[in-house]
């Protein structure tokens, strides 16, 4: 593949692949056509009360799912060094930008490690509207790249008997200027290595913010984990072909793994009587990441932090959340957040408020001052709705949870009706050693009209 050697918007005027010119135009009709008669049949809140909809829980689900172990080949690494892995996309604020993330380098699990330097390999994404691949297009090269940079964590324990990490560099991109609800292809990595960029990959960009604007369909998971549960819940989530994925926190279970997972140990506190914090497993993560890739690679996904994300890590667990604020870009600056903790982006008509349960949410604090503002902001004929998500439902009937969140609530609640949020997600709910399913719960608090 031929790369262009200015960067930036050296083609700018070449938005057709020529091979294809004539047929999208063909193709636009007769989905356009189908997604109204689809959104027809959708009755509105606006339409009901309904009967609450909600399905029995299966008592099947108690008995527990196996870890996935990472020696499966979902799991383990693909891509041999200096080639991008884990590859995941994020919206940013709004349909014209969007965030690219992958790992390069190997962890490294154990004693003495050596952290990698994370600007040993440079962070770009190559892209443009048409593949470089696709047969007769062999002559085409990507009329644009971007750049951004990387990082690398770790996640050590000065505890007897807990193995230190220390993560691949991660790499963050933002590519800007992108058309609304337009097919994007892309490699990511580092042209200047042999071997350093990915094969090419594909995305559509988000529906621009409007009423009447929006994505064909969004999947909302909380809970998700790393067991044979899991890949169901995401064989079926590839089968729905979703837009964006919203993921409302506790990811991996990495914190579990050694407590509870399939090769875990029955009893941590026996086996790690001098540790007064819980090892969080961190390689599960990387197997999370290429577990997910197929999905990540082509479809934007939203995560916000849960209670298997603070892991404790240093001399009393001081240092928290390490893995999450490294791994995941979130649009947090676009957004005026500031922290990846809460932020806030648009899908269409839809702003979409992502909150953080495990950072301070008291009225006098930052995050409660940034709701304002960004609640303030919205403007209702460009987007209609207003749906939030935070990990912790403030409503549930589950003993282990119950009431756990009411502060949160007496702080908050008031301005989400003020500001008449229309659904809000959460997660948070999985049911002791059972396997960590999508239970999303949903919470009508208000209508946009
Ligand atoms: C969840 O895992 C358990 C145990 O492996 C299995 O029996 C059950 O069928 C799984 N459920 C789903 C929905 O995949
Ligand atoms: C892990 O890192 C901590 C902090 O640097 C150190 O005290 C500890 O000895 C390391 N553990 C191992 C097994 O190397
Ligand atoms: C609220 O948060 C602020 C800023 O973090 C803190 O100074 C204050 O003590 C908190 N108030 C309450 C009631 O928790
Ligand atoms: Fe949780």
């Amino acid at each position: 593949m031929a790369l262009p050697t200015t960067s930036t918007a050296a083609a700018a005027g070449r938005r057709h692949c020529h091979r294809l010119l004539a047929l999208p135009m063909l193709l636009l009709v007769p989905s356009c056509l189908v997604l109204l008669a689809e959104a027809s049949r959708i009755p509105t809140t606006l339409d009901g009360p309904f009967p609450p909809a909600t399905r029995a829980f299966d008592r099947a689900l108690r008995r527990g799912s196996d870890d996935v172990p990472l020696t499966d080949p979902r799991l383990a690494p693909r891509a041999q060094p200096p080639a991008p892995e884990q590859i995941a996309l994020a919206a940013s604020a709004d349909a014209d930008s969007l965030w690219v993330s992958w790992v390069t380098g190997r962890a490294q699990v154990g004693s003495n490690l050596t952290p990698l330097d994370p600007a040993a390999v440079h962070s770009e994404v190559w892209y443009g509207e048409c593949s470089a691949t696709a047969a007769g297009n062999a002559a085409y090269s990507y009329p644009y790249v971007a750049t951004g940079s990387s990082e690398v964590y770790s996640q050590l324990y000065p505890y007897t008997g807990l193995l230190n990490y220390t993560s691949g560099a991660i790499h963050h991109v933002r590519l800007r200027g992108l058309r609304p609800a337009t097919r994007y292809y892309y490699r990511c990595g580092d042209s200047s290595l042999p071997g350093g960029l990915s094969d090419e990959r594909s995305f559509t960009t988000l529906p621009a913010a409007g009423a009447g604007s929006y994505p064909r369909r969004i999947a909302v998971v909380g809970d998700l984990g790393l067991t044979g549960n899991s890949t169901a819940t995401v064989d079926h989530l590839a089968q729905n072909d979703p837009s964006l994925v919203l993921m409302v926190g506790d990811m991996t279970y990495a914190n579990q793994y050694l407590s509870t997972g399939g090769k875990g140990v029955p009893c941590f506190s026996c086996s790690f009587p001098n540790a007064p914090i819980r090892e969080s497993y961190q390689p599960r993560w990387d197997g999370w990441g290429r577990f997910m890739e197929p999905i990540t690679s082509k479809i934007p996904l939203m995560v916000i932090e849960g209670n298997h994300e603070i892991e404790p890590q240093g001399h009393g667990g001081e240092v928290t959340f390490a893995s999450y604020l490294a791994r995941f870009a979130v649009p947090s600056k676009e957004s005026g957040s500031n922290t990846k903790f809460y932020y806030s982006f648009n899908a269409g008509g839809i702003h979409f408020i992502m909150l953080g349960a495990y950072v301070d949410y008291n009225h006098t604090g930052a995050q409660y001052s940034w709701l304002e503002k960004d609640l303030q902001r919205v403007d209702r004929r460009v987007t209609p709705w207003v749906v939030a998500a935070w990990h912790p439902p403030w409503y549930n009937s589950y003993s282990s949870h119950y009431q756990e969140f009411e502060c949160m609530r007496q702080e908050m609640e008031d301005l989400l009706y003020r500001h008449r949020v229309d659904i809000v997600f959460s997660g948070h709910m999985t049911l002791g050693n059972a396997p960590h399913q999508v239970i999303t719960i949903l919470k009508l608090v208000g209508f946009a009209i």
